[in-house]
């Protein structure tokens, strides 16, 4: 909740802070680590681990039964977004459902259009080890109403991305961060997934990351 209640005040300084031409929206490295989300509601839409290749822009995020959450569902996803699609795994009966990706924002990834808001510390900006030193994003997506606001570490490690719609927000935080790529399995097609044929998207349906947790 504080960290919600933080964002949305930087979210309001925006309006009054220039624009910082210093700053350029960084890149994530490749990652291994775990991942929460939790909507406005307070229900957690998913907690598990994810894989992320920055080159192939590749990312896959599983949620983890063993940390049992009441809203949590089983969740797991491959999203392909040079190739403009994902997949939806199921392994427990090696299904697997491909479907067109409508955008290639996601919440690991600042886009290219952020606006600047300004660097500061969680904890203690002095006492050796209390202290991170983050930098805050704010902007809009395209074509859309959705705001959001990002933190990252110096080093481009996403923090949290908070995104707002108009029916609510979404809150995604990572944890437990590593710089490498540990299974590169994670990263490739499955088997049962490589026959699969590329669903018909509903009208009206815009398919992304964020929303699979809508
Ligand atoms: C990320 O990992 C992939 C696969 O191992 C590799 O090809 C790529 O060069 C890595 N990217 C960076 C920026 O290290
Ligand atoms: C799931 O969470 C449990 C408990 O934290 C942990 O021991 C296990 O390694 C996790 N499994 C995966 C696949 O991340
Ligand atoms: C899970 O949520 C449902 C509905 O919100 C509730 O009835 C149930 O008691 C909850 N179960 C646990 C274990 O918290
Ligand atoms: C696999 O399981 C899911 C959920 O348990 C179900 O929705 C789906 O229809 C199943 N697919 C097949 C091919 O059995």
């Amino acid at each position: 909740m504080y960290a919600a209640t933080l964002a949305l005040v930087l979210v309001c300084w925006t309006a009054t802070t220039l624009a910082d031409h210093h700053h350029h929206p960084c890149h994530s490295p490749n990652m291994t680590g775990h991942m929460s989300v939790v909507n406005s509601k307070g229900e957690v839409k998913g907690v598990g681990s994810f894989t992320f290749d920055t080159t192939a822009r590749r990312l896959r995020f599983k949620t983890n039964d063993s940390i049992s959450v009441n809203t949590t569902h089983s969740l797991d996803l491959l999203m392909l977004f040079d190739e403009g699609i994902f997949y939806e795994i199921d392994s427990k009966n090696q299904s697997c459902e491909k479907k067109s990706l409508h955008t290639t924002v996601h919440p690991l990834d600042i886009p290219d259009d952020a606006t600047f808001i300004t660097t500061m510390n969680i904890g203690s900006a002095v006492i050796e080890g209390e202290g991170l030193k983050i930098n805050i994003w704010t902007g809009l997506l395209p074509d859309s109403k959705v705001a959001y606001t990002k933190s990252v570490t110096m080093g481009c490690l996403p923090l949290s991305s908070l995104y707002y719609y108009e029916s609510g927000a979404l809150t995604f935080t990572f944890m437990n961060i590593e710089m490498e790529i540990k299974d590169p399995e994670q990263l490739a097609v499955p088997s049962c997934c490589q026959a699969a044929a590329l669903e018909d998207t509903p009208e009206g349906t815009v398919h992304s990351f964020m929303n699979e947790f809508i």
